[in-house]
């Protein structure tokens, strides 16, 4: 007997819901540090050509593998692989549903971070002062009590299911989350000093375009950006109808996601030049702060500074950032809860339950572990994980899927020359590039 899947019921709540995953920490706090200490515009301009010649490729092949398959990630690389090993596939499908949990692990808590720093000016407007602070300072409580507070609030989206709950959630938090990230844009552009943070961000400084760190940075964050490597779009691309001219909408979510990033940057990097130009510190040897003292030191500083309308600007960016945070993490969520509902046979509601406490326990080793762990498992996402398994989608699609590939389908190609093209431009050029710019990143370690 087989079992109705649950399913996006529209274009546009698909493209919301993967540009809601897309859309996460990696762009409003990612982005716009890495440009300002990789050269500025010199930076965009290599994460465009990076974001175009590679991620949106990886993207496509990644949603293509699902949209296909029509099944979980693990049951699809299984598909994919068939030709040479099911096996291949199925441990290439567990390795991403790790990538997953290891994604969720430490996004969750900085997520939970978010969140309290979103109560923070709550509390103050409800004279609840002390506890306004308490919520703004960093303590092993707050993770305790943050941590599952966020995971929970994945939890109650994803099991609901693909359309009552990812898709309904998505439609609605994107367009405010558009709406609040301009509205901030607007506001610190008139504040004395944002001017200069414009120049620094867009002023492209050429000479930097040399690094080959550069690149690799480039690279690294697009990657990310895009959600690509951990199975999250694979299982979303599961959930459209197939064939529904996928190669357009992953251009539309590629471009949401890089518009947003672009936007960001209006926003985080002048906000660092106010601060400056109010007195604070935002350089620590010739580099702008990027690490969570900018978002949770160097903000929260310059809002307090700004007395009563700051605290509402804090209250609308922690906001922007838990919510940009919450759709994220529930793609990572549904990759190990589609695995188990549609491999083990568990509910919609018992996988939820126990893939909500494998995380918790995950984010509770790195809260105990945090100097030893928490920049480990990033820079092992990062580097590995995520490039390793948009090197493993470009062999699939490229080299070892036949059937249901409509790229190897000749009687499709012969009617659509311009997919043979797009077909040995994954075969080939996509997994070399890939190679390269990944044994520079390990050879630069
Ligand atoms: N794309 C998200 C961001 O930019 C992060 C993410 C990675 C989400 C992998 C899901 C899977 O913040």
């Amino acid at each position: 007997m087989s079992i109705i899947r649950d399913s996006f019921h529209s274009r546009i709540g698909f493209v919301l819901a993967a540009a809601g995953s897309a859309i996460g920490l990696g762009n409003i706090w990612g982005f716009p540090t890495q440009a300002a200490n990789n050269g500025g515009g010199a930076f965009v301009f290599v994460y465009l050509m990076v974001t175009v010649l590679l991620a949106l490729p990886a993207l496509y092949a990644e949603m293509y593998i699902g949209n296909q398959a029509q099944k979980n990630p693990v049951s699809a690389l299984e598909d994919a692989c068939e030709g040479v090993s099911r096996n291949v596939g199925k441990y290439a499908g567990l390795f991403g549903l790790l990538g997953a949990i290891l994604m969720l692990s430490f996004y969750s808590i900085v997520a939970g971070w978010m969140l309290s720093h979103a109560l923070s000016p709550l509390a103050q407007l409800s004279g609840f002062d002390s506890v306004a602070t308490w919520l703004g300072e960093s303590s092993d409580l707050r993770n305790l009590i943050f941590t599952p507070i966020f995971i929970i609030l994945s939890a109650l989206v994803i099991k609901k299911g693909v359309h009552a709950g990812i898709e309904r959630w998505s439609s609605r938090l994107m367009p405010i989350l558009f709406l609040l990230l301009v509205a901030l844009i607007i506001y610190i552009l008139q504040q004395p000093g944002a001017s200069e943070g414009i120049e620094m961000y867009l002023v492209p400084d050429f000479s930097q375009l040399k690094d080959p760190n550069l690149i690799i940075a480039a690279m690294g964050q697009a990657f990310f950006s895009l959600s690509i490597g951990v199975g999250g779009m694979m299982v979303y691309g599961s959930y459209m109808k197939k064939g529904e001219g996928l190669g357009k909408l992953v251009v539309s979510i590629t471009a949401l996601d890089t518009l947003i990033a672009i936007l960001a940057g209006l926003l985080i990097i002048p906000t660092l030049f106010v601060a400056q130009h109010m007195g604070q510190e935002v350089f620590t040897n010739g580099q702008l702060i990027g690490g969570p003292q900018l978002i949770f030191s160097v903000l929260p500083t310059l809002f307090e500074s700004m007395g009563t309308v700051g605290v509402y600007i804090a209250l609308m960016f922690f906001s922007l950032m838990s919510m940009a945070a919450l759709t994220s993490t529930i793609s990572a969520t549904e990759v190990p809860v589609s695995y188990l509902l549609e491999s083990k046979g568990y509910s919609r509601g018992k996988a939820t339950l126990l893939v909500s406490i494998i995380v918790l326990a995950a984010c509770m080793t790195l809260v105990f572990n945090f100097d030893t762990l928490f920049d480990a498992v990033i820079s092992w996402v990062n580097t590995f994980q995520l490039p390793i398994m948009g090197l493993f989608y470009f062999i699939v699609v490229g080299w070892i899927w036949k059937r249901g590939n409509l790229l190897k389908d000749k009687a499709v190609i012969d009617a659509k020359p311009s997919l043979k093209l797009w077909g040995n431009y994954l075969r080939f050029v996509c997994p070399l590039l890939l190679t390269v710019v990944f044994v520079n990143t390990v050879m630069a370690m």
